[in-house]
């Protein structure tokens, strides 16, 4: 009698495990691919916005603005020289440092975000 109930422990705490194992890879899986999808968003928002009108992403020669290759790898922002933060790359977006056009009223938050983690891969 007592071993059965024992056995029955047994077996429920190993499906516990699997399930929960399973669950957890499962997670994984989703939170990878969540980011490649932003990245994707991100890549194609560089096109449909026009930023590869004006900007490489293969290297840091200069288009019409500067080329973007290795941007997260550098210290500052090869205009303003102003450190490489999300923050400052949003504010360039907002209210650019120098001739770049304003997306103020073109772009939404997420968009950046989704800009910002493309430029990330680069
Ligand atoms: C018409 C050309 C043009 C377009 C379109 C454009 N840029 Fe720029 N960009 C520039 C120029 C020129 C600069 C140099 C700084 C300035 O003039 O503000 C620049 C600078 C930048 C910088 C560096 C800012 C710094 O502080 O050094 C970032 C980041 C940037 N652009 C991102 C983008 C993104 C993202 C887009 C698309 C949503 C975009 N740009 C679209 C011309 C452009």
């Amino acid at each position: 009698m007592r071993k059965t109930v024992l056995k029955h422990v047994t077996t429920s705490v190993m499906i516990i495990f699997v399930a929960a194992s399973i669950l957890f890879s499962a997670l994984r899986v989703m939170g990878i691919s969540e980011v490649q999808i932003s990245t994707k968003k991100g890549a194609m928002l560089f096109s449909k916005k026009g930023c590869s009108q004006c900007h490489y992403t293969d290297r840091q020669t200069s288009k019409i603005g500067p080329g973007f290759k290795d941007l997260f790898k550098r210290d500052n922002l090869p205009a303003s020289q102003r450190p490489v933060t999300e923050e400052n790359i949003r504010q360039q977006l907002i209210s650019p440092y120098n001739a770049m056009p304003s997306f103020k009223e073109s772009i939404t938050d997420d968009q950046i975000n989704y800009l910002i983690e493309y430029l990330n891969t680069l």
